[in-house]
């Protein structure tokens, strides 16, 4: 691969490729999401929007970051079983079933942060997302729209009213330079796990059977090993 050397990290030794492959992207940006973007404090209810490669990284990131409870919102039973062991105290199928859930567990307040990470974001996800946190909540944008999407529906009098915040991100704001080897710091001491994102591991020649895996929502992330 080309790369220009800024964009080149070094790392130790000891890291195995098939984690270091993993931070390149999706783990830096999840963690990133809750860490940084979402600024997860101590004691706060953060719900995660889609328990993917991305989403489970956000669930760890406010884990570490001393969440308190961290709903996790995914349709698929697998990946809900699996962000239970990455971090996430309650999962919900829906954003409209994680509403009764979080007003449950919050005693009608609201959320203080949620984290989109949904494979492909429509402008109509936002609204209910929005609800989901309370006054002064704050709802980060880590997943990606089509580029010609323009469309958003959300109450602008709650948005004013209820002092909320909705803001996108590249990256989890993370700098590969510095906060690479702080993520893999944390791996090395056991609070983030890498190993267990990859559920499945192909040959080059079982690419098809990756995307297969991939797009029928069988893998929090499938590594390709060539
Ligand atoms: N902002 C950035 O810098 C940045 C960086 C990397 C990836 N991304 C984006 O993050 C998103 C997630 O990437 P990924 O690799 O985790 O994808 P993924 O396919 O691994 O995970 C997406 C998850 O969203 C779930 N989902 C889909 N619709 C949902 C809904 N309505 N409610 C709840 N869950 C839903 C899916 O079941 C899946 O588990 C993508 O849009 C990707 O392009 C953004």
């Amino acid at each position: 691969m080309v790369t220009n050397e800024i964009q080149a990290v070094k790392i130790d030794d000891d890291i195995p490729l098939h984690v270091a492959a993993l931070v390149g992207c999706g783990v830096t940006t999840g963690f990133g999401a809750a860490v940084r973007v979402a600024d997860v404090e101590p004691g706060d209810t953060v719900v995660v929007v889609g328990a993917g490669g991305v989403g489970m990284n956000a669930v760890q990131g406010a884990r570490i970051a001393g969440a308190s409870q961290i709903v996790a919102v995914d349709p698929g039973e697998y990946k809900r079983e699996q962000a239970a062991k990455f971090g996430a105290h309650h999962t919900a199928t829906s954003v409209e079933e994680a509403y009764d859930l979080v007003q449950d567990i919050t005693r009608g307040v609201g959320a203080d942060k949620a984290i989109i990470c949904v494979g492909v974001v429509r402008g109509d996800i936002i609204g209910p997302v929005m609800s989901l946190v309370a006054k002064a909540g704050r709802v980060v944008v880590t997943g990606v729209s089509p580029m010609n999407d323009d469309q958003v529906t959300l109450s602008l009098f709650d948005l004013a009213m209820m002092n909320k915040e909705l803001v996108g991100h590249i990256f989890g704001e993370q700098r590969a330079i510095a906060d690479f080897p702080r993520i893999f710091s944390l791996y090395k001491e056991g609070s983030l796990r890498l190993d267990e994102l990859v559920t499945r591991t192909y040959k080059l020649d079982q690419i098809n059977d990756g995307w297969d895996d991939m797009r029928e929502g069988r893998n929090i992330r499938g590594l390709i090993r060539f």
